[in-house]
């Protein structure tokens, strides 16, 4: 089929296999340039779910660090144990030293200041309400005369109780 222009010029008109294989080789170059990601997104290739090993090893990974961490949170907090020298010298020293660091440290005890009757009262309410086992004769002697010979009472320079209230001068 021929068309004749207004110019003259002659233009063949592709037949129709012509504009097939065409828009066929058109249609691959472009979906090639699409995969090789020219543009649009490129396909996203989903990573192959962990096998069972891998998810143990992850766990075990996890626990490991986290009690290592515990650990270091305790290090941090922890005080080295107590040795009988933070008690000072005298006789019952280990006796006491042994019974009442069963239960908390000796802080509770070097920080007190106490007649003897008062360590007396103290022993009996360590017995009644926290469950010491009750101390009796000797034994209890030794452990009062050391409370009461190494934490009395305090006492001012003049010999009177020392005052508490901080804005009170005696
Ligand atoms: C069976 C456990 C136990 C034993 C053994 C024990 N205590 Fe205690 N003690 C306690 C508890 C519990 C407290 C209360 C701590 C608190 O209130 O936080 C306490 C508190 C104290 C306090 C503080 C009381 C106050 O009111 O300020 C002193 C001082 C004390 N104990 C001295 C001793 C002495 C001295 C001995 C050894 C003869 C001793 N404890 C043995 C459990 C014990």
């Amino acid at each position: 089929m021929r068309q004749v222009k207004a110019s003259g010029a002659q233009v063949r008109t592709p037949s129709l296999p012509t504009v097939l294989v065409v828009s066929l080789i058109a249609a691959f170059v472009l979906l090639g340039l699409q995969k090789a990601g020219y543009w649009g997104q490129p396909e996203r290739v989903e990573p192959p779910p962990p096998t069972p090993a891998a998810l143990a090893f992850r766990r075990a990974q996890a626990e490991a660090e986290a009690a290592q961490a515990a650990a270091a949170r305790l290090a941090e907090v922890q005080q080295p144990a107590e040795t009988i020298e933070v008690l000072p010298e005298g006789e019952g020293r280990d006796a006491t030293f042994a019974l009442c660091t069963a239960c908390h440290s000796t802080a509770i005890i070097r920080r007190s200041r106490f007649s003897r009757e008062r360590w007396d009262e103290l022993l009996d309410w360590m017995t009644e309400v926290q469950g010491m086992a009750p101390l009796e004769g000797a034994a209890r002697e030794e452990v009062l005369d050391y409370l009461a010979r190494s934490f009395p009472p305090e006492t001012a320079p003049g010999g009177g109780r020392r005052a508490t209230n901080p804005f009170l001068n005696d």
